[in-house]
């Protein structure tokens, strides 16, 4: 295994359970040398989450990101615990049920908001509190979906919400450049997780990956992972402002 992330310390909000693209994201940063605190929403998923592995393998910081004074509780305990940050993941989403199912133009006002301020702007409140510990050459990223490019039936609000993520992130990215702190976004593939499950018809987009991707498979956690620990780390060095798709290929394909 490589060292590229040695010596570096950082924080992944998102995981939930095993299944997670965080999580994945979580263990690769360890294998590849760094210092890792796992971000949960709440209580109960940092008791879940702390059975995902052994002893103090990992420091748990619990916050809602949609709670700005638990992201600065969280900023401060990351910074008694590591000093400065080498870098910062989300991997955060939610929209409401029945707004992944039933059409676009449906969409309330109140399905709009809840999906676009978690899915979106909990990423510019989560760097702009943790920006005062962030180190000079510090990565961030986040993790978006191709349904903010294209339409992805029952995707839905979600894909507005990733078309703002995206949008952020570029923003973010010209905002902190000064610093040298780059900040990208990971577009994987479809996976099934928890936050995937929610939208109808979900089973049958991983049939259509399979028949039609140039790699003819679903991509998986652990490769969207490897990704993210390049974006994360000094290989990526001129890289910012970017989505970068881990999709099997599929999102180069007309039909
Ligand atoms: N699974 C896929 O097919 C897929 C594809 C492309 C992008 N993504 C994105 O990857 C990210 C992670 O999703 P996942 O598939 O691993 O599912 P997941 O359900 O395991 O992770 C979603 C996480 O968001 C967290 N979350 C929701 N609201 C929050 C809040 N207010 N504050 C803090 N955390 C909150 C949940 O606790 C959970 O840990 C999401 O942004 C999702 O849109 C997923």
């Amino acid at each position: 295994m490589s060292t590229v992330l040695q010596g570096k310390k950082g924080v992944v909000f998102g995981v939930a359970n095993n299944r997670s693209i965080a999580w994945a994201v979580c263990e690769a940063a360890k294998q590849h040398g760094a210092e890792v605190c796992i971000g949960v929403q709440n209580e109960r998923m940092a008791e879940s989450v702390s059975k995902l592995f052994e002893g103090d393998a990992f420091d748990i910081v619990i916050a809602d990101l949609n709670v700005d004074s638990q992201i600065e509780a969280a900023a401060d305990k990351l910074s008694s615990r590591f000093g400065k940050l080498d870098f910062a993941v989300h991997s955060v989403a939610y929209a409401l049920r029945e707004d992944l199912a039933n059409p676009f133009l449906q969409t309330s006002r109140e399905g709009f908001h809840t999906a676009l301020e978690t899915s979106a702007y909990s990423f510019i409140a989560m760097a702009a509190k943790l920006e005062p510990i962030l180190a000079d050459d510090a990565s961030i990223i986040t993790m978006t979906y191709l349904g903010s490019q294209r339409v992805l039936p029952n995707y839905n609000v979600m894909g507005v919400a990733k078309a703002a993520l995206e949008a952020a992130a570029r923003y973010l990215a010209y905002d902190l450049g000064t610093r040298g702190i780059r900040v990208n976004a990971v577009s994987p593939g479809p996976i099934n997780t928890v936050a995937a499950r929610g939208i109808k018809g979900f089973s049958s987009i991983l049939d259509t990956i399979a028949e039609r991707a140039p790699l003819k498979r679903p991509a998986e956690q652990k490769e969207v992972a490897a990704a993210s620990v390049w974006l994360l780390s000094d290989m990526s060095r001129g890289v910012t402002g970017q989505t970068i798709y881990v999709d099997s290929g599929y999102s180069i394909m007309g039909l």
